[in-house]
């Protein structure tokens, strides 16, 4: 029996990704529902936390990814070997793009507008600015949440190491 530590790690990077999706889109809906304003920045402050793992699993994804590459097929293999893989480093290339600067974009925005409500000097619309603003980032979610799910599909029907029930 053979092992790869490599392998290991992408596989804990993508659970921890995928909890960090989940754990901030559960945060994101406590927002919207949340009726104080304090609460809702104490919750996006907790989105802040966990967003901060976001550039390290990206990094180790495309590194571990690539160590996976070079235990699949060689150090002298051509780039792209399987069209599955090229498809899930493109998909892999928008969901961290997503993740590294439209979600800290959009997540900012909010909390500045959440800060200035509680500071007294909010917009006289802030009810409906946020309304539009919590459209946005939810949209923003499921687009994270079909990449990722797309992602593992390609990974497990691609790499065809598993005999399957169907
Ligand atoms: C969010 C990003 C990623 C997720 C969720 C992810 C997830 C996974 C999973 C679950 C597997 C195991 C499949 C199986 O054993 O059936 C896998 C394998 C693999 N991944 Fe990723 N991966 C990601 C990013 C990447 C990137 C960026 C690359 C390449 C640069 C990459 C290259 C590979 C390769 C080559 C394998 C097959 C390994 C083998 O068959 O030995 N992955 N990935």
């Amino acid at each position: 029996m053979s092992w790869s530590f490599n392998f290991f790690v992408h596989i804990v990077l993508f659970g921890l990704t995928t909890s960090v999706v989940v754990a901030s889109f559960i945060l994101h809906r406590q927002i919207i529902t949340e009726k104080s304003w304090e609460k809702k920045l104490l919750l996006s402050g907790l989105i802040r936390i966990f967003s901060r793992f976001v550039p390290f699993n990206a990094v180790l994804l495309l590194v571990t990814g690539f160590g996976n590459m070079m235990n699949r097929y060689g150090t002298n293999a051509q780039w792209p070997s399987e069209e599955w893989l090229s498809i899930k480093v493109v998909l892999f290339v928008i969901l961290a793009a997503n993740g590294l600067y439209l979600a800290p974009h959009l997540g900012l925005k909010r909390n500045m507008l959440i800060k200035s409500v509680i500071e007294g000097s909010g917009p006289a619309d802030a009810d409906q600015q946020i309304v539009k603003q919590n459209f946005s980032i939810t949209a923003l979610f499921i687009v994270q949440m079909i990449l990722l799910l797309s992602i593992l599909f390609l990974s497990v029907y691609g790499s065809g190491k598993h005999p399957g029930m169907f």
